[in-house]
């Protein structure tokens, strides 16, 4: 039978990687590496040297994948839709390379960015891969310190006050409101700053925690109070994202008690 590891590996620092990572890794034939396309090639390039960090040379086969395109200008109701095609364009290229380059009895990898359980459709298109019952194989997961680990730890913070709830949310979700209930909010995946929306919130007192590019040479941390700490964000974000062509970013917004 064949077998997959989907493979945690950290938000971008190469000593985010676990024992238990590395472990899987020492048992794959084939790692699939999925290229997002030339200016996220340093993606591609931390898998390349966590494999030649840990295993030695010739013991591994490695299979890139170029990703389907996604149309990202779908918005509103098409956002879904888009996103739904998306996945099954993935769910074939994987069932693919799965039946033609890994082995009846060999196993398989894939290096997920931080951990695979948070925004990640891996293991969604892996599921979709076995419903459609073209080629069968075992999968087990190791997780990973996520984006969101990694921000906590660079701020010194946690996540949510004394028994109270967090919620880890998108930035398209933060634009439609700050949710009821929770004072703790982790945003990722916000290509629009919406953060900004929430700067000048007549009786709210509201903190920010920002960091780009966490764990790499690039990182970029900036907190304080929202109003202030916003424009800071958005003029260091601009720059970066001018200077690499994209960014990476995940905050946590934080309602303190009015007194
Ligand atoms: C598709 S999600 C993948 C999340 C990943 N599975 C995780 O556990 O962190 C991509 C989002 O993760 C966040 N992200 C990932 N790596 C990051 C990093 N090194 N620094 C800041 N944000 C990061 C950003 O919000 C980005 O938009």
């Amino acid at each position: 039978m064949r077998r997959i590891h989907v493979i945690g590996i950290g938000a971008g620092d190469p000593d985010q990687l676990t024992l238990q990572a590395v472990k899987a890794m020492r048992d794959t034939d084939v790692f699939f590496l999925l290229d997002k396309g030339e200016a996220r090639s340093g993606l591609v390039g931390l898998r390349r040297d966590i494999l030649d960090a840990h295993l030695p040379e010739g013991t591994y086969r490695l299979v890139e994948v170029r990703d389907p395109e996604r149309d990202r200008a779908a918005g509103g109701t098409a956002y879904s839709p888009a996103v739904g095609d998306w996945r099954s364009a993935r769910a074939g290229l994987y069932e693919r390379v799965i039946a033609e380059e890994l082995g009846a009895d060999e196993s398989g990898a894939f290096l997920v960015w931080g951990d695979p359980a948070l925004y990640d459709s891996t293991l969604g298109i892996l599921e979709e891969v076995l419903e459609r019952g073209a080629v069968a194989f075992e999968y087990d997961v190791v997780p990973g310190v996520s984006s969101v680990s990694a921000l906590a730890a660079r701020h010194r913070t946690g996540l949510n006050r004394v028994a109270r709830p967090v919620q880890i949310t998108t930035g398209r979700r933060l634009a439609e409101g700050l949710p009821d209930g929770v004072d703790d909010v982790v945003v990722m995946l916000d290509a629009h700053r919406a953060y900004e929306r929430y700067t000048d919130r007549q009786g709210e007192d509201i903190d920010i925690y920002w960091g780009a590019y966490i764990g790499t040479p690039d990182e970029i941390l900036l907190s304080g109070p929202l109003a202030e700490t916003a424009p800071r964000i958005t003029e260091a974000r601009e720059e970066a994202r001018r200077r690499k062509g994209w960014i990476m970013d995940t905050y946590l917004l934080r309602r303190n008690p009015r007194d």
